[in-house]
């Protein structure tokens, strides 16, 4: 049998398939971590050093004994207040205003299966096994209950915590991040992906020194300007070889990442809410559940570490249907339009989708109440028949006459002042009583906090989907940062429960919407990326990658997507040239294989194209349908690193038995007698024969050995931005 969990002299360990997790219940009852990392038959606990270090405190119940410090012994869960004093998970204020926890192991317990946190967002099983540690204050009736769960064939594990006060105070939860994890070494580099609204997931390399060094989102959603993700990279760990670790938030709002070297050459990372915009009253008897934190460990470099990522959140986070379909190749009539149509003028745009063979048309903004442009309207979800000409369904009725299916976009976290909903419901924009509230796209945030305001806006939207009768995908919005927090009618001490309330109100509200359509395929957006993580894909299958729709920004933007979201996530589009954002032209084909990295469509009026373009695009639709199981399920492959100054960025997907794969390459910057560079496939079978191609062309046949340890030479470009697309097929 598959052993997963091990306790073995106050040792508990668990295993994936190849990785170990290991904490040690020390004499004290203190919970010190001792190893994660390469799987591991033994313990790892002789790493950990006692000594008597000039100014680290020992705690009480230990003294005279001046070895024993929380100030540098590798702990399991950091908290504020017990003598550690490197970052921390958990910062808990008594009655009497005073931060102290002292935290020590009373039981633990292993089940089998994932736990269910309703509402919040987690991978599940039924399969799978979690261990749950409950530790107790050493004075009070605190207790904290640690959860691991063991996806083992993914090499991922979950944790999460919950704080339980069995006291008869009420306590203030100041922070309740879900985890802390210690490294014994400091040869670390941190990765993350940070950004800006059009150039998202940028990635970016840190090393780690003493110090503290932090990411966050205090904006009340995930964020363009930092992912709430991180990897920890060894010395010389590339895509292919050596120790690195992946961590993500499986949460939407807010978060803080901390990485901190300590004194000694340690690393501690610490992952969860935003805790600036977080205070959290307990009362007696109250739990407080944190979102779940998930972490792979992967000997084999990075490309395996998103690899396991990619199947796990495919497999086990995201629930939609639509995960294992094709999904439709929709086009989206934003940036052909933007609010300026008719209903006459969308049926032009869906007459050429059906020419060219899409499967979908997306009315996007401006079709409800009187939103003509970007500054109101917001919360009035009561189609503008006088714009559209025909009622809803009307217009649905006709793009499926054309062959095609219908979706629909929403913003319904929003209110405009400029609406009619304002006029009848002030009370209901998101206000700090006294003060006028910060205007962001002239729009405020709806307090859907509050039940009345939340019920409103998705009955409105679900009886606009009722009249419609045909609506099979929507795209919800979300457009600016969660400010100006007011939790209405509570006290001083629960207006820092704001940010995280507001998350579980949204997840409820998109909830509802499946639970009234479950076969709805919904995709998330927030200006683009301001809200892409993995909180989100337990709602949705797909998100709207950026607005930045350039081929060129797109290969970094999804090249830092892919560190962690299966391609599958990634919605992205061909849109028209000269770029809208930022003016660039770029070669139609290039377009096309950029966005056929992910859930592939189309955004841009296709009145306004040539017979040619036309034709290049009903050859590019057969060219993706041919592929698409391929890069919805495929293993991924990053080549090269668009920010490593290389001129060409090449990535790859390979069918999981390895009797296919693609290897796109696109110049983004190409030099002056260049080299044509060479290429190498990764994941094929060895000793199989393949047959290479490019544009239907066969270039050869090799072994699969040869395409990935010799490679081939890529085409010659003739411009910048040309981009190439090479298969290859198993020979029979
Ligand atoms: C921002 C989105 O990212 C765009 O695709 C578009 O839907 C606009 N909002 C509409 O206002």
């Amino acid at each position: 049998m598959t052993v997963r969990f091990k306790e073995d002299s106050n040792h508990l360990t668990l295993y994936t398939k190849e990785s170990s997790y290991q904490m040690q219940i020390d004499d004290h009852g203190v919970l010190l971590h001792t190893w994660y990392g390469a799987k591991i038959d033994d313990r790892a606990s002789h790493l950990i050093e006692l000594r008597d270090r000039g100014f680290s405190s020992n705690p009480p119940d230990l003294v005279p004994d001046r070895t024993y410090s929380l100030d540098f012994l590798p702990q399991e869960i950091a908290c504020l207040g017990n003598g550690d004093l490197r970052d921390f998970a958990l910062d808990v204020a008594w009655e009497n205003g005073t931060h102290a926890l002292d935290l020590r192991v009373v039981n633990y317990s292993w089940e089998d299966k994932a736990p269910d946190w309703g509402v919040l967002p987690h991978f599940w099983s039924d399969k799978d096994h979690t261990l749950c540690i409950t530790l107790k204050d050493r004075e009070k009736d605190l207790y904290v209950h640690l959860y691991y769960t063991v996806y083992y064939e993914y090499d991922l594990i979950t944790r999460s915590l919950s704080v339980e006060n069995r006291t008869d105070e009420t306590i203030v939860l100041h922070k309740a991040a879900s985890a802390s994890v210690d490294f014994p070494t400091q040869d670390w580099t941190l990765l993350h992906f940070a950004g800006r609204h059009n150039k998202e997931r940028a990635r970016q390399d840190y090393e780690v020194q003493q110090g503290r060094f932090k990411i966050y989102s205090s904006r009340g959603v995930s964020s363009h300007q930092h992912n709430p993700t991180v990897i920890l990279k060894g010395p010389d760990a590339t895509e292919d070889f050596g120790p690195c670790y992946g961590f993500a938030l499986v949460y939407s709002g807010g978060f803080d990442i901390t990485c901190e070297g300590d004194q000694y050459g340690q690393t501690r990372l610490v992952m969860g809410l935003d805790s600036q915009n977080f205070s959290w009253p307990l009362e007696p008897c109250q739990s407080f559940q944190t979102p779940e934190l998930a972490m792979t460990y992967s000997g084999q470099g990075m490309g395996k570490m998103s690899r396991d990522f990619h199947k796990a959140v495919r497999e086990h986070l995201i629930r939609s249907p639509w995960q294992n379909r094709p999904r439709p190749i929709v086009v989206n009539n934003w940036e052909a339009t933007y609010f300026d149509f008719t209903g006459e003028k969308l049926l032009e745009i869906v007459d050429v989708a059906r020419e060219i063979g899409l499967d979908m048309f997306v009315l996007d903004d401006g079709w409800f109440g009187a939103r003509d442009w970007d500054d109101r309207a917001l919360g009035d979800w009561q189609v503008n028949e006088k714009k559209l000409g025909m009622p809803l369904r009307d217009l649905v009725k006709e793009v499926n006459k054309r062959g095609l299916e219908f979706g629909l976009w929403v913003e319904p976290e929003m209110i405009n002042k400029d609406s009619d909903l304002f006029r009848a419901h002030p009370d209901w924009a998101l206000t700090v009583p006294g003060r006028q509230p910060l205007s962001s796209r002239e729009q405020l945030i709806l307090d859907i906090t509050n039940p009345e305001a939340r019920r409103h806006v998705t009955d409105e939207i679900l009886k606009v989907m009722a009249e419609a009768e045909n609506v099979r995908y929507v795209k919800w919005d979300m457009n600016r940062s969660v400010l100006d927090t007011y939790l209405a009618g509570a006290d001083r001490k629960s207006q820092g429960m704001y940010r995280h309330l507001y998350v579980l109100a949204m997840y409820e509200m998109t909830q509802t919407l499946l639970d009234a359509y479950p076969d709805l395929l919904l995709e998330g957006c927030s200006g683009g990326g301001g809200r892409f993580d993995l909180g989100m894909l337990y709602f949705v299958p797909q998100i709207w990658t950026s607005d930045n729709t350039d081929a060129s920004d797109r290969v970094e933007i999804q090249y830092g997507t892919s560190f962690f979201y299966p391609p599958s996530a990634i919605s992205a589009h061909v849109s028209a040239v000269p770029n809208h954002q930022n003016h660039r032209t770029t070669p139609l084909k290039s377009r096309g294989i950029v966005a056929y990295q992910g859930s592939f469509g189309y955004e841009l009026d296709l009145t306004r194209l040539s017979e040619e373009e036309i034709a290049e695009m009903k050859d590019q639709v057969k060219t993706y349908r041919g592929l698409a199981e391929l890069v919805l399920q495929g293993d991924y492959y990053r080549l090269t690193n668009p920010f490593s100054g290389e001129a060409y960025t090449a990535w790859s997907t390979v069918d999981p038995a390895g009797k296919k794969a693609i290897l796109s390459v696109y110049y983004h910057d190409l030099k002056s007698n260049y080299p044509n560079p060479i290429l190498r496939f990764k994941g094929l079978l060895a000793n199989s024969l393949y047959e290479l191609s490019l544009d239907g062309q066969v270039l050869g046949k090799f072994l699969g050995q040869t395409l990935m340890e010799v490679g081939f030479r890529s085409a010659y470009p003739e411009e910048n931005y040309q981009a190439f697309l090479y298969q290859v097929t198993l020979c029979e």
